[in-house]
This record gives structure tokens, C-alpha cells and sequence, in this order.
């Protein structure tokens, strides 16, 4: 059994917590969850999603059934009613959700920041998670350097939210038991070297940063496709746009900037030297909604100087892809944590993550990373 809290009560958390109903109950293949097909320790079916929490007036106590209803219209799938089940308390908010066209409010605005804390902390030991799944808005968060800076920066209030909530498990793993923190957006936690040593410290588990799902998994691996058979790569760009709440957040240049710089990290690992690229989210159409639009141009030479280019053009899903992703993050936490492992662990988040913690671990093709997963869970590829 794996129990599991949500950190942000949106498009992804909807689509995670119907995705894995579903699958319980067998009214779908677990698709796209790339080690479905392994025999892991931890089923699909012994996760448990508790509680899931937000800063959104209009949503802390519902359900994630009713976000769900929103997040699902239009799309002809129907909604598990399990959702029901799933309660949205209030949590800590600190300037993330400014930008959405909300009425936000967070646990520090009524308690002050050490209270807030204290009181997520003490749900946390009654609720007794194993890992938390961190899927708020894209917000700006600067690098934490050490422990000293980690811890007093909580407290003080002037951390990011994601980077708050990560001083809150620590906290309760201190307290009440072990566990895991999945950063599946870009602000710097698994990349922060004094978050992953507190986290070494206190015995927790820390995976991270942003999640890898549509267009960037792919373009890594035709990077590393040219680098193979050293293909000269002149340029790259690959852009995005959507017409989701997250593509919204993105129209804020500061928090546009956080993606561009998880995104970008790989095309100089992968190549070993760094191409002219262009790789972020260009735009919100609103008509698009969860359906991303993704386009990639790659230009390179070949042998004897002649010059090809590559097109992809797709609509891509975007929330499932990511859902699907953490459906196997979700049990990989927990075996983590069995593992008796602390810190961060790159051969998780070198498959999983835009931006593979710890800071200055290397960006490798996905198709290179998915052995180096198998090799730690000591499985061969069938
Ligand atoms: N394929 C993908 O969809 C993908 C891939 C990688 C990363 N991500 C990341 O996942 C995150 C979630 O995406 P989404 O499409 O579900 O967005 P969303 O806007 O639908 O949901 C985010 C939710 O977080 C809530 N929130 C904001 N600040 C909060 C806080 N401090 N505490 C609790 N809740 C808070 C918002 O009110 C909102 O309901 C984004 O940051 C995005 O960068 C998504």
C-alpha cells in the first residue's frame, strides 16, 4: 500500500485520480505508465490518493470530484465517482497562485507561516502519507544553497511555496514517519543542494525537478539520436501552446523563465556542445485547452556536408501524460523509501525529470536513462 497527498488540486491531480480509478476497476490499460508492464514491489492498484490541497477558494473544501467535473467537460470521458472521496483542504500559498484568475488564500495568511506549518505537519501525522505529489502552479523560486538557508528562509515565509511544502515533509518525517516528495514543476528542490542534504539528513526521500512529458522526452532523445551517429546539430526549436490553466500561469515571464530553463538543460548535455535553440512554452490559446499544439524544427549535417531538417508537428494531451508519469513516481517514492534511500536519486529522476536533480547532474536521453532505472530496480528490459 503507497498513500499518497496531492499538492495542487488541478488538471493534472484530476486526471491522476480518475486515471488510476479507472485502472483499479479495469475500465482502462495503464498506458502511458512507463513501468506498468514490470513487476515492481508496489502494485498500480495499492496506491491510495488521501487528501489533496490548494490555495483556491473556490475549491479548498470540495472534492477533487467537482475540479474534476470542470477539468473533464468537453471531453467525452466519464469521471470515477471514487473522486468523491477525495477531500481539498487549504494549504500554504506564498505568491503562487497570483497570476491564475483566482481568489487564493493560504493557511500563513490566518496563522502566520510557523503556524501554517505546524498545522500541515500535524494533519500529515494523523493522515500518515508516504509520499507527496507536488503539482501546483509554475511559480518563481531561486536555488537554495544549504540547510542553514533552507531552514531559515521557511520559517521566515520567503521560500517558494513548492520549496515551503518540501520543509513541512522533512518536518513530518521527522516527526511521524518516512517519506517521499515528488517536484513534478520546475522550481528548484531536487536541484537545490540544501534541500537534498536536509533531506539526506532527516531520513526523506526527494524526486525532482519538473516532470518530463510531451515534447522534451522526445526532443532528448533525438538529440541523442544525432549525437550517436554525430550528426552535426545547427539549430534547434521546439515550442508549445495550450490553452490550460498552466499554459495561463506561463504567460508570466518569470514563470516562463523557470521552463525554459528546465527544458533547456539538455541540449548541451546530450550534444556536448550547445546548439542555437529555442525550447519553451510560447503561448495560451484558450480553444486548445488541454490539448497542446507542439512543433519542433531541427536542422543538422550530415556526411559529406549536405544539410536535412526534421519536422514534428502534434497535439499531445498534456495533464494524462503527466499523470501517467506519476503513477509510477508515486510507487518509485515509496520503494525508495523501503530502499531506506535519503536525498535525491538521479536514476529517477534522470527518466522522469526535465531538470535531473542533484544540481549539475548530467540531462541523458530518455532511452538511456528508462536502463539506468531498470538497473536500480534490478530488472532487465523484457
Ligand atoms: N504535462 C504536464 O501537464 C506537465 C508537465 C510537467 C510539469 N507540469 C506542471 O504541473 C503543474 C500542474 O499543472 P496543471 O495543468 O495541473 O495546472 P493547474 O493550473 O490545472 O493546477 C494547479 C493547481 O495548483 C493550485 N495551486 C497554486 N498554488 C498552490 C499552492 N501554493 N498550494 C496548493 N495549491 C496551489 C492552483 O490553484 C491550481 O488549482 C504545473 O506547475 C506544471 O508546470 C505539467
Amino acid at each position: 500500500m503507497v498513500r499518497a497527498v496531492i499538492l495542487g488540486a488541478g488538471y493534472v491531480a484530476s486526471h491522476l485520480a480518475a486515471g488510476l480509478a479507472k485502472i483499479k476497476k479495469g475500465e482502462v490499460e495503464p498506458y502511458g505508465v512507463p513501468l506498468a508492464r514490470y513487476d515492481l514491489p508496489i502494485k498500480i492498484e495499492d496506491i491510495e490518493i488521501l487528501a489533496a490541497y490548494e490555495v483556491d477558494n473556490a475549491k479548498v473544501g470540495k472534492t477533487l470530484y467537482d475540479v474534476a467535473v470542470e477539468v473533464f467537460k468537453d471531453t467525452g470521458h466519464t469521471i470515477p465517482e471514487d473522486l468523491k472521496k477525495i477531500p481539498i483542504r487549504r494549504g500554504m500559498h506564498l505568491g503562487s497562485a497570483k497570476v491564475l484568475p483566482v481568489e487564493a488564500r493560504g493557511l500563513e495568511d490566518e496563522v502566520g507561516i510557523k503556524e501554517a506549518i505546524e498545522r500541515l505537519v500535524r494533519e500529515w501525522c494523523e493522515l500518515k502519507p508516504d509520499v507527496f505529489v507536488n503539482i501546483i502552479t509554475t511559480e518563481e523560486a531561486r536555488k537554495v544553497e544549504s540547510r542553514e538557508e533552507f531552514i531559515e528562509k521557511a520559517l521566515k515565509g520567503e521560500l517558494s511555496a513548492t520549496q515551503t511544502y518540501a520543509y513541512a515533509v522533512a518536518e513530518y518525517v521527522k516527526r511521524c514517519g518516512k517519506a517521499a516528495f515528488v517536484n513534478a514543476i520546475p522550481t528548484p528542490v531536487a536541484n537545490s543542494p540544501g534541500i537534498v542534504e536536509y533531506f539526506k539528513e532527516v531520513g526523506a526521500v526527494l524526486f525532482g525537478d519538473d516532470g518530463a512529458t510531451g515534447a522534451t522526452p522526445l526532443t532528448a532523445d533525438l538529440l541523442e539520436h544525432m549525437a550517436e551517429r554525430n550528426r552535426k546539430v545547427l539549430f534547434i526549436v521546439q515550442f508549445n501552446i495550450g490553452g490550460n490553466t498552466d499554459f495561463l500561469a506561463l504567460t508570466d515571464p518569470k514563470r516562463n523563465a523557470m521552463k525554459e530553463t528546465t527544458k533547456s538543460s539538455m541540449v548541451e548535455d546530450i550534444l556536448g556542445y550547445d546548439a542555437p535553440h529555442f525550447i519553451k512554452p510560447t503561448g495560451y490559446l484558450e480553444p486548445l485547452g488541454d490539448k497542446k499544439y507542439v512543433a519542433m524544427h531541427l536542422e543538422y549535417i550530415s556526411f559529406g556536408g549536405f544539410k536535412d531538417s526534421i519536422y514534428i508537428n502534434a497535439r499531445i494531451n498534456d495533464s494524462p501524460a503527466l499523470a501517467g508519469m506519476l503513477t509510477d513516481l508515486i510507487r518509485l517514492g515509496k520503494i525508495a523509501i523501503d530502499r531506506g534511500a535519503a536525498g535525491t536519486v538521479y536514476e529517477v529522476n534522470a527518466f522522469f525529470m526535465k531538470k535531473p536533480g542533484p544540481e549539475g547532474s548530467r540531462n541523458i536521453a530518455r532511452s538511456h536513462a528508462y536502463l539506468k532505472l531498470l538497473e536500480w530496480l534490478g530488472l532487465s528490459r523484457y
